[in-house]
């Protein structure tokens, strides 16, 4: 089905994205000298962010999926998170890093912390590419951001629009009709 042919401008360019990445995974890196990351990426949206980040992290990574929704409508979260695909494997005493695209009222993240939390990993760290602080609604701590954005729909790497988008290598802002 075609889709509404909506007016995208740049707002982070793929330079940027790429450099800012490389940035973050030497960063990480450092910070996990020694140990092993267990990526936990937040689908769907979070593929891209992970698996492009993850090619500038040199030390052992494994990777896992996660898909929560949220009830309520399509561009705002309501906080109550229902799980529709868990993690593969077990989380406990190992290092996990949750891999999210955006942060924009908190309410996801806080939800999935908890989670987390509760299944008593050695450490539980956040990297999100983008993050909306204007939005937030509940309070999370996030250890590795892409870039601050000011409040605007967005889309490209890995975020959508009606399920569209995601393959863009930048990010872009929706400028509805
Ligand atoms: P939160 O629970 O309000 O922080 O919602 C975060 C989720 O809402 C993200 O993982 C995205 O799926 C979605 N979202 C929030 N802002 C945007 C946006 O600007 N573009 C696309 N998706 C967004
Ligand atoms: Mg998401």
């Amino acid at each position: 089905m075609a889709h509404n042919p909506a007016r995208i401008s740049t707002l982070i360019s793929q330079e940027k994205v790429e450099s800012r990445l490389k940035d973050l995974g030497e960063m990480i890196s450092r910070d996990y000298e020694g140990k092993e990351i267990n990526l936990v990426c937040v689908l769907k949206g979070g593929s891209y962010f992970m698996i492009e980040l993850a090619k500038y992290i040199t030390v052992p990574v494994k990777m896992d999926f996660m898909q929560v929704s949220s009830y309520g409508s399509a561009t705002k979260s309501s906080g109550n998170i229902k799980i529709i695909k868990d993690v593969d494997e077990p989380m406990t005493g190992r290092d996990v890093l949750i891999v999210e695209d955006i942060i924009d009222s908190g309410r996801t993240l806080s939800c999935l912390e908890a989670l987390f939390k509760d299944r008593k990993p050695a450490t539980l760290k956040i990297a999100t590419l983008l993050d909306k602080p204007e939005r937030r609604e509940v309070d999370v701590k996030v250890d590795y951001v892409g870039f601050t954005i000011p409040d605007a729909f967005v889309v490209g790497c890995g975020l959508d629009y009606a399920q569209n988008y995601r393959n863009l290598p930048y990010v872009g802002v929706v400028e509805f009709e």
